[in-house]
């Protein structure tokens, strides 16, 4: 059966980048999947104007039934799925006036918990020799220098995908009943959720066969939507990191359930003055 390649919420900014650049480097078929049908035929209709031909699934990550369809797609297809890159991802804008509350649990829903039932659906059908990319931030990192010492020593004793799922859940309560603070969180939800990608990858890792590689990475700031284009770098040097992951070449050993920024492996845990 032949390769294939997925990359979630591809429909613009990195992730549409990470296709293009899969579908010029990668030996199979290129998945270019959107929540909205025709935001995602439209991006690949722009990529087969540059003789680019990836094709096309819906993906609304926060949808188990389409979650669930992909992963049937993608098992009767392809027998399973040789690169998955969790890009899609949301963040609200600094002026945004939803109280911390709603924005913690959009946030979340959209971030974590997407993305965790993405990964739910794919773990059981990734192919010897996958590559599962986990599109974090840095500023996971600043999130959790900014936590609590107390609540810092729990999120990185999360040994479990229901110990970070608890740690989450928990960030959002406190953001509903107004006890952020007393938990020890930042009321940063983006930072928040982003630290739950961060957590969940090296636990990922130890959880699949030998031979796949899950890494979690930093895509830097970046000119798209969500930056608000003041991010420095174009989608395609945004994708770099996320690229070079996702080809890691057979065999390789390392990076291995790390934190990737640059194409260099960085201790997200340690403390970092981002803000
Ligand atoms: N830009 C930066 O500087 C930066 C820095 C660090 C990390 N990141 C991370 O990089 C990733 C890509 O961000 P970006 O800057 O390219 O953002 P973007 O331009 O806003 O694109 C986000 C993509 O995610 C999709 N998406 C959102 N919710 C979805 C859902 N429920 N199901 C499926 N797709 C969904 C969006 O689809 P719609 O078009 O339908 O909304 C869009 O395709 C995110 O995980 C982000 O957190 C970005």
């Amino acid at each position: 059966m032949s390769k294939v390649a997925v990359v979630t919420g591809s429909n613009k900014g990195i992730g549409y980048a990470i296709v293009r650049g899969l579908c010029k480097k990668f030996d199979g078929d290129v998945f270019l999947t959107a929540r909205d049908e025709g935001r995602g035929k439209n991006a690949v209709a722009e990529l087969n104007k540059e003789g680019l031909n990836p094709k096309f699934h819906q993906l609304d990550i926060e949808d188990k039934e389409s979650v669930e369809r992909l992963a049937q797609f993608m098992k009767a297809e392809y027998g399973g799925v040789d690169i998955l890159v969790n890009n899609a991802g949301f963040a609200f804008k600094n002026a945004a006036t939803e109280p911390v509350a709603v924005q913690a649990e959009v946030t979340v829903d959209i971030n974590y918990f997407g993305t965790l039932n993405v990964i739910n659906a794919m773990m059981p059908i990734l192919k010897p020799g996958a590559r599962m990319v986990n599109v974090s931030s840095i500023v996971s990192q600043w999130t959790l220098t900014k936590s609590s010492p107390e609540l810092r020593e729990k999120m990185l004793a999360s040994k479990t995908i229901e110990d970070v799922t608890q740690i989450m859940r928990d960030f959002v309560s406190a953001a509903k009943d107004g006890s952020l603070e007393q938990k020890g969180y930042t009321s940063s939800s983006y930072g928040n959720s982003k630290v739950g990608i961060s957590l969940l990858t090296p636990i990922l890792q130890a959880a699949v066969a030998d031979g796949v590689l899950v890494n979690a990475c930093c895509p830097g700031y970046v000119d798209t939507d969500m930056s608000s284009h003041k991010g420095h770098k174009t989608i395609d040097q945004g994708a770099d990191t996320p690229l070079y992951l996702a080809l890691l070449p057979p065999n390789s050993q390392q990076p291995k359930g790390a934190f990737v920024s640059e194409q260099k492996v960085v201790d997200w845990t340690a403390p970092s003055q981002g803000w």
